[in-house]
């Protein structure tokens, strides 16, 4: 992607305008993107049309060129293969009269996806947007009889089960779970937000990178990186501009079939999220965080959604923070059904709007990330302070394998203090 093209995006990023966002909202409303559409937004955008194509046809979900008024996507990871999703897409393309991939002649659209997050209770699929759990003997005949024009199906979003660890063990991500925490005056009841708080009157951000690292914490993305580390790297780089800003970036992508935690820790438990984002965003002066959820969570995007609403409404997003300068604008970027896009360099071009192509490292993303600035990328699942705090209480988090985080080989520098930044009026808008 010529880098000029990327920093024409760029000036629309946080905005709501780049190719990608309009695209998105474009497919939102009319359920495909034609040729003419495309030629439109490149006028629109003063980009070529080339790149606008190649923006739209990266993605799934964006490159429907047919029309179509209804949509049935069968899951085809590997637990619904397990379940009989195969038979499921093969008597889906008889009843319906096409193939997948394909719109039928009552236009509705056929194609395949993964993974829903659902999956042991499979074979599972999406119906007009909403999921649906295809087990038992009448609910793919259901499915099916609706979207020939019968009566709707009438089946609930299905429900995954929870199980809380053993009696005598600690609960930590799972401790609100079930406890009301999905709204505001829930979780704020369970103690959330309250971390943020005590950390924001403390005023010092350092602190919170130091405790990070006391816990000894590690990504989760796959790589196991030092947390803490992470967090330094981004509060120790001005951007190149000088402009100071920086950026939390959170990777809520999870497309790997069957990897579905994220998913519950969001709809279950979505204020301790927020309040993550916000203390790495005032631990490294960030002014801004993007959440990136992926499109086949529609619970969850909902979830994520009125969240970020209603803490938005409280102050807590946007507006200076318990009497401080600090201020944090938050947005959701909902993914448009690209694999990839789990990889963070290709998740960032995908929030500028840009073909989500990988990007070669270094400079790594906490150096320079989203627009060429640094931010903190991060799973979902990075703790807020009260998990902070238990780990240091516990001597520290092991790692996957049960082993303990190594430090860092090329040492911990000892950072600046750094004043987080309050960004007034910025007119971010919640993409969800
Ligand atoms: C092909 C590919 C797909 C990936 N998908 C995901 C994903 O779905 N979720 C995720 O958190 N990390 C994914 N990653 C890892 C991310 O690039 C990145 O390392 C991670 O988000 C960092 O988070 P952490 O600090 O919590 O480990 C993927 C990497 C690759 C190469
Ligand atoms: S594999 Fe189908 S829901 Fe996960």
């Amino acid at each position: 992607m010529s880098k000029n093209l990327i920093a024409l995006q760029n000036k629309f990023l946080g905005q709501g305008q780049t190719v990608y966002d309009a695209l998105s909202r474009l497919h939102d409303q009319q359920g495909h993107i034609s040729d003419q559409d495309i030629l439109e937004l490149a006028r629109q955008h003063d980009l070529p049309p080339a790149h606008v194509r190649a923006t739209a046809k990266f993605y799934d979900d964006l490159a429907h060129a047919e029309p179509a008024t209804r949509t049935l996507k069968v899951c085809i990871g590997e637990a619904c293969r397990a379940a009989g999703c195969d038979g499921v897409m093969a008597r889906a393309e008889a009843a319906l009269g096409c193939e997948a991939g394909h719109v039928n002649t009552a236009g509705v659209r056929l194609e395949p996806v993964a993974c829903l997050g659902h999956c042991g209770l499979g074979p599972n699929a999406l119906v007009d947007g909403a999921p649906v759990s295809l087990a038992g003997p009448e609910a793919e005949a259901r499915v099916l009889a609706d979207l020939k024009g019968g009566p709707a199906h009438g089946l609930g979003e299905p429900k995954n089960p929870v199980y809380p660890p053993a009696a005598g063990k600690p609960s930590i991500l799972m401790r609100h779970f079930g406890k009301g925490a999905e709204t505001l005056a829930g979780a704020r009841a369970l103690g959330v937000y309250g971390a943020l708080e005590a950390a924001v009157k403390a005023g010092s951000p350092q602190s919170i990178i130091d405790q990070v690292k006391a816990s000894q914490l590690r990504g989760r993305g796959g790589a196991g990186f030092p947390t803490g580390i992470k967090l330094q790297t981004v509060a120790d780089h001005d951007a190149p501009d000088g402009s100071g800003r920086r950026f939390i970036v959170v990777n809520f992508d999870e497309g790997d079939a069957g990897s579905y935690i994220d998913k519950e820790l969001v709809e279950r438990d979505p204020h301790t999220l927020l309040e993550g984002v916000l203390l790495a965003a005032y631990a490294t002066g960030a002014q801004a965080a993007y959440i990136y959820a992926r499109a086949e969570y529609p619970v969850a995007q909902r979830v994520l959604h009125d969240a970020v609403a209603e803490a938005r409404a409280a102050g807590l997003i946007g507006a200076p923070l318990f009497g401080s300068d600090f201020a944090c604008e938050v947005q959701v970027v909902r993914g448009k059904g690209a694999y990839i896009c789990g990889e963070e360099t290709s998740l960032l071009r995908s929030i500028e709007g840009v073909p989500a192509l990988v990007s070669i490292r270094p400079p790594f993303p906490a150096q320079e990330g989203l627009v060429g600035l640094p931010h903190r990328g991060e799973q979902r699942r990075d703790p807020p302070q009260p998990l902070v705090d238990h780990a240091a209480r516990r001597g520290g988090v092991r790692g996957p394998r049960g082993g303990q985080v190594p430090r860092h080989q090329g040492g911990e520098p000892e950072p600046p203090r750094r004043a987080a930044r309050h960004v007034r009026g910025r007119a971010g808008r919640d993409l969800a």
